[in-house]
Order: C-alpha cells, then structure tokens, then sequence
C-alpha cells in the first residue's frame, strides 16, 4: 500500500458533529437550544467525545417557517440562538479547544421577511425586483410552469399586488434567489465573507446544486419511475436542480474561501456519483471540498450491498477529491429508526473506519431513535403541508432535545422550564450523557473508544481501501469485509451485518489482534482462519 506523509487537512483528518441548535442546549429557559448553551458543552465535544469540527445548522435571524432555513439577515444572528457575542465567544472558545466551526449558508433562498425580498416584491419597478425569479401567469392563468415544491403543491406563489408569481422550491416563505443577476452573487460573497472575517471555518452549504434554474423555465417532463406516492419525485427535476451554470457559481464561492487561509466548504449534494463528483470542480476550477455523499443513509442496509456502494463510490472518486461520508442528519430519519439500534454501533464502525470524513448527527453517540411526536406539536412545514405522509417526511422525530441526564428535562433545559420546543424521548432516563458515561460497555463508551481510536491510527485517517471477497456466499452477504492500510499499519475492519452469528474464513491474513469490538468486551490474539462475529457485531483488527 503507498506511502504518505501527514500532510493532511483538518477537514480531511477530523470528524465533523453536526448540530441543531434549537435541540442541543437550553440556557435561558424557553425551551429552544442556544448559542450559550452549545458553549457550554464544548468540553464535552472536544474533551469526552473527541470530535475535531461542529457543523450548527442556521442561527440568523429568521421568521422559523423552515426553522432556520429561511433566512431574514445572512449576518445577524436569531435572539432566540442570542447576541453576536454569544456567537464571538462560542467560535473563540471552540478554536481555544483546536474545534472548528462550520456554518450552514442557505445562499439559494432567503426569508419572505429578508429586506431584499420586501423590497423586491414592493414593485416591478424596484432596483431589487430581479433579485429574485418573478414570473408572469401563464397565459391562461395559473402557474407559470409545473414546477414543484419539495414540500408539497406548486413551486410558485402569486403575489396579488404586484400580479406576478415568485418561486419557492421549499415553503412559500422561502423565495429563492436569481444568481443570474451578479448583485446577488455580489451579495451572497460578501455574506461569506463576513463569517469569513470572523474567522468561521466553513460552511455547509444547503441545496447548492439549486441555486440556478433553467433561463427558459421549461416544464420539467413527468418521472416515468414514479410510484404515486410523494409528490415532489413526480417530475424529473432536470430544470430546476444541478444545471451546469451552477458550477461557475460554486467556482466563485470556491475562490474566496481560498483567499483565506484553511477554510472549507461541504455542499448539500443527493446525488449519484457520476453528478456527485462535478461538484468538486475540476483542478482548473474547484468547487467543494466535499459535496455530501449521502449514500449510507439512502442504501438499503445489507452488507453486500453497502460493500458494493462503497467500492463503486470509491472507484468512480476522481483524482485528489477526498472522499466523505455521513450517517445521519436533520433531515433524515434517526439511524438506530432506520436500521435497526442492534445495528447502530455497527454502522458507526463502519462511518468511523471507511476512507474520508465522516459527519456525525448530535444524539447519534446515544444511539437516539426517532421520538413520536403528538399531532399537536408536529411543527416541521413538510408534515404540516402534507399529513397523510407526515410520517415518511417529516423531520421533527429526529430533532428532538439532546439527552443529557435523567433529570426533568433531561438536562437539556432546566428542571423548571414547563414547555420545550420539541417533545423529550420517552426513554431519557435511561438513555442519556450521564448514564451511559457511566456504564463502561455503553453505545457512548463505545463511540468514545472508537474516535480516539480513530484518532491515533494513521491506517483509518489516511490510509488505503480495500474491500475482501467473502466466502461462502451466506458470509458474503451477512458482513462486510475490508482493509485499511499505510506502509506500515495494516488494520481489518469485520462487519457483521445480520443478527447471526457468522465464521469469516481468511487464512490468507494469519493471525490479528482485535483492538475494539462494538461490544467493548474482546480483545487480543484471534486466528483469522476462523474468525467468528457475534449477531450484530463488528471488530478493527490489526494484521
Ligand atoms: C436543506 C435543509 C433542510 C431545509 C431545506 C430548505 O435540505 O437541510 O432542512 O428544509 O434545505 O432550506
């Protein structure tokens, strides 16, 4: 396997935690997470858990009909979230711990009460109205084409006063830019650079592969593969997602995170990987640092189909694109919902020991599942808009508080504080920070071990792929099998994906020596010739 030196980034080396504000850490008492309240658990990111980076999803001030994801002012920041040095001290404290930080930028739409779009929308004859995409009715009435919301109805919403039609590809309060006028692009890198000046890391850039439409805005043809059932896949989004244009854009914001020093940028990107890896940018013209590769929250989770993922991913990354992966995040169902909790540390094994970043969602370390929320307090746009699916979109189930202790409120808020923005899981008393800090074989224990594991072993921060051929084909299709390797570390990771027991026979490799088991209960000298993986459980061996 080739040799390299340690000349790698922290974006490449580190692992990223991503959170929510609103759900980690109550400081004032309303119910709703705070930038204070996130500094207050630094040391428990940097010191216990061990993570290098903190992706927070948006604090700007916003009128929350997308909790955030609408912003009203790209340099402020939300008086629920706190002051702008509430901010000054949360960034210079992580970087005091070496953490980085990495804001989310929503650059594709703003808030309906954003400045700009009220001007905008005040006449057609306002310097802003082409800040944003007006439309004339079409011509018998009506929208101006099919397009569509991703959550739920038309993609257009009329403006009675000004007789034209805006779009919005998520909730009407969310109007979306026009990057074909340069003020905008203008104004969106100044918004950068603000943050830039301050000293943010990067940011996680929302939907990038949004932020043009088509100049003609044709109708988009109808998906031929469309099973009737959510509404937005009915059409084929060829004209309003990852149109070429859209990487000159990138290209540009791309240059001025270069003009400092150390910065990154991760792109919202649910792609395949042949249109994944353009939003890397070619060596002429760079674009992310890393666009999002979400495939091991999309796949189906069986071992040889994961492996073959992992293979195709790998083979189809182009020269120097530094590859990533992420297991969870506000928008998707909690890990442990989805595949199964007896799967959970497996899956973070593997997270935490394939080639490249990884980005981790808060809550996962406990192993959080998806919390039921009562009808009265489902907030999130999608499942409001849409109740007959709300249980297959909406996201509130995997935003709820963090799980701190088992006092009222979970330490999450103080024990006083009657009302908090989400409901608690049921179950956190028993599943939380404190508890399982004190249970020596706990999913947190285990997550701890493993990133300092991680930390301290060149072979997982840098060192090579290669996935094993499984014999016989139950074993095959049960575990996942691979090596990671520098010249002179050569490391097994062994997956077990079923809820057997199952015998890897690999004579070829000898003998290794197990450093950690998802069950933290094994260790030292195994044979590989017979290398047997209890139900659900996975092992970093060292050859
Ligand atoms: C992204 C965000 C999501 C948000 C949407 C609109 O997908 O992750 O939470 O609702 O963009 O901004």
């Amino acid at each position: 396997m080739s040799e390299k030196t340690n000349n790698y980034l922290w974006w490449q080396t580190g692992v990223i935690y991503q959170i929510y504000p609103r759900s980690y850490q109550d400081s004032n008492g309303d119910g709703i997470g705070d930038l204070p309240g996130i500094t207050k658990r630094l040391d428990y990111l940097s010191d216990t858990l061990g993570v290098d980076a903190v992706w927070i999803s948006p604090i700007y001030p916003s009128p929350m009909h997308d909790f955030g994801y609408d912003v009203a002012d790209y340099t402020g920041i939300h008086p629920l979230f706190g002051t702008m040095a509430d901010f000054d001290r949360l960034l210079e404290e992580m970087h005091r711990r070496g953490l980085k930080l990495i804001l989310d930028l929503v650059p594709n739409h703003t808030s309906d009460e954003h400045p700009w779009f009220l001007e905008s929308r005040s006449s057609r004859e306002d310097p802003k109205r082409n800040w944003y995409i007006w439309r004339d009715p079409a011509p018998g009435g009506g929208e101006p084409n099919n397009w569509l919301s991703v959550f739920g109805g038309p993609a257009w919403t009329f403006d009675e006063k000004t007789g034209q039609y805006y779009l919005h590809q998520f909730v009407k309060q969310q109007p979306e830019l026009n990057y074909r006028n340069p003020e905008v692009v203008a104004a969106m890198l100044d918004a950068m650079r603000f943050w830039l000046e301050k000293g943010v890391d990067g940011f996680r850039v929302d939907v990038i592969g949004l932020m043009l439409k088509d100049p003609e805005f044709r109708d988009e043809p109808l998906d031929p593969a469309w099973n009737g059932f959510y509404p937005f896949a009915k059409l084929n989004h060829i004209y309003t997602s990852n149109l070429p244009e859209v990487h000159d854009l990138i290209h540009q914001m791309r240059l001025l995170l270069d003009s400092y020093e150390d910065r990154m940028m991760v792109g919202e990107t649910y792609l395949p990987n042949d249109m994944l890896m353009k939003y890397y940018g070619t060596p002429e013209k760079l674009e992310c640092h890393l666009p999002f590769n979400f495939q091991l929250i999309l796949a189906p989770w069986k071992a040889a189909t994961v492996r073959q993922m992992v293979d195709d991913y790998e083979a189809a990354l182009i020269p120097d694109a530094w590859p990533n992966w992420v297991l969870g995040n506000h928008d998707q169902h909690r890990l442990a919902t989805r595949i199964g909790a007896d799967q959970a540390r497996v899956a973070n094994m593997l997270l935490l020991t394939l080639r490249g970043t990884p980005t981790c969602y808060y809550g996962d370390e406990l192993g959080l599942e998806n919390v039921s929320i009562p009808p009265e307090k489902v907030q999130d746009p999608p499942a409001v808009n849409q109740p007959e699916i709300a249980h297959i979109v909406g996201r509130d189930p995997e935003r709820t508080p963090m799980q701190w202790d088992a006092s009222p409120n979970a330490g999450f808020a103080s024990p006083d504080v009657s009302d908090l923005w989400l409901p608690l899981a049921s179950n956190y008393e028993e599943v939380n920070v404190a508890s399982q800090l004190d249970e020596p074989r706990s999913m947190l224990n285990f997550y701890r071990k493993l990133l300092a594991y991680r930390k301290a072993t060149p072979a997982l921060l840098w060192g090579d792929y290669r996935s094993l051929d499984l014999q016989p084909a139950e074993v095959r299709e049960n575990c996942f099998v691979f090596e990671r390797g520098t010249a002179d570390q050569r490391l097994l990771v062994a997956l077990n994906f079923s809820g057997q027991e199952q015998t890897l026979s690999l004579s070829e490799l000898g003998k290794g020596r197990v450093a950690l088991s998802t069950m933290l209960d094994r260790q030292g000298e195994e044979d590989l010739a017979t290398l047997v993986l209890r139900a659900n459980e996975g092992c970093i061996i060292e050859l």
